[in-house]
């Protein structure tokens, strides 16, 4: 008994949620579940360049400050989510020339970073997410494409600069196990240490499947990024299944949970894990996956999954 932010705080951990601002407007459940369950949050999508700046310098942080709010009100800390990504950019920051492109980034990096400087609640940062593709080169993004791998850095620095007591991450997805885009996210971070680049953290999104099988040497793979010096964290977790759901592969996917924390557990310097929501009514999963879903603890009425039991008798007992 007693929520997941109780047992992980008692190991020593957070346990996050991605949070969907309407329901946490709008759904009584939805916001119990998210306060009393969950001590940390990431906005799902509002704290995106195409949400905060759609257009050159024309800010709304009405999404951001409603997550911030919540969270401060429910002794919940704030993971900032993400500054440059090449999805959910707008066009007008795609189709600059590098100069242009270097200083939009750097003015949406300081005034968004910058407006939560103070705040207390929002203690970290995605600051480059997914660049690498899949065979462990920089991916073909117009970050790349425009400015070169020095985007990555330069990110980082204008970070630093606008909050200096801030946490700062590199996010990727399909670099859990090792392979070879987690180890050329292993010798970017290296390298850009060795520059003395502020890269704090790494995060693991951990989008898993239960058809593609559990990357059964994620605990290794933190385990080397710690020696690194860095923290870890898993940031985006979520287990999808081929639909529908059977008793069957919702114990599968209760493993896939348990597996994850109890890697945290082993750890030291894994600082947590976030899920990527927690009902199964608002997920990105079905969107991208037609035939796939069901991936989180709450099924789509609120009734807790064999997946919540699972994660939370790790975090009690793991
Ligand atoms: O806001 C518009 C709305 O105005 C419009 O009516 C509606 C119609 O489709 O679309 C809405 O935008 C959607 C947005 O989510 C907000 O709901 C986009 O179409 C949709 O593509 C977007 O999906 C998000 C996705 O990132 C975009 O890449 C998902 O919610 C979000 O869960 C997902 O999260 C990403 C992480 O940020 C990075 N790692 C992978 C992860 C899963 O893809």
């Amino acid at each position: 008994s007693g929520p997941l932010r109780t047992h992980a705080a008692a190991r020593g951990k957070f346990i996050g949620f991605a949070a969907a601002t309407s329901p946490l407007a709008n759904e009584a459940a939805y916001r119990t579940i998210a306060q009393t369950e969950f001590s940390q949050i990431t906005a799902e999508n509002v704290m995106k360049w195409d949400t905060t700046e759609s257009s050159d310098n024309n800010w709304n942080f009405s999404g951001a400050d409603q997550i911030v709010a919540f969270a401060a009100a429910n002794n919940q800390q704030v993971h900032g989510h993400t500054l440059v990504w090449h999805s959910q950019t707008p066009g007008w920051v795609q189709g600059l020339g590098a100069t242009a492109m270097r200083s939009a980034m750097q003015d949406h990096i300081s005034t968004l970073v910058g407006r939560y400087a103070n705040n207390a609640s929002v203690v970290s940062w995605d600051v480059v997410n997914e660049v690498f593709d899949e065979n462990g080169g920089f991916r073909s993004s117009f970050w790349y494409n425009t400015l070169g791998q020095s985007f990555i850095a330069d990110a980082f620095r204008y970070a630093r600069a606008a909050d200096p007591d801030a946490r700062l991450c590199i996010n990727d997805y399909n670099v859990e196990g090792i392979n070879a885009k987690s180890t050329a996210m292993y010798n970017l971070v290296q390298s850009l240490r060795a520059q003395n680049v502020p890269v704090d953290c790494v995060g693991f999104q951990g989008h898993l499947a239960t058809q593609y099988g559990f990357p059964s040497d994620l605990q290794q793979n933190m385990q080397r990024f710690a020696a690194l010096g860095v923290q870890v964290r898993v940031t985006e977790l979520d287990v999808r299944i081929q639909m529908p759901r059977t008793s069957a592969k919702d114990a599968t996917q209760a493993t896939y949970y348990s597996n994850v924390i109890n890697a945290c557990l082993a750890v030291t310097a894994c600082a947590g894990v976030t899920i990527w929501g927690f009902t199964d009514k608002y997920s990105w999963v079905p969107d991208t996956f037609p035939s796939e879903g069901a991936a989180l603890l709450y099924d789509a009425s609120y009734q807790q999954k064999p997946a919540y039991t699972a994660v939370h008798n790790a975090l009690d007992n793991g």
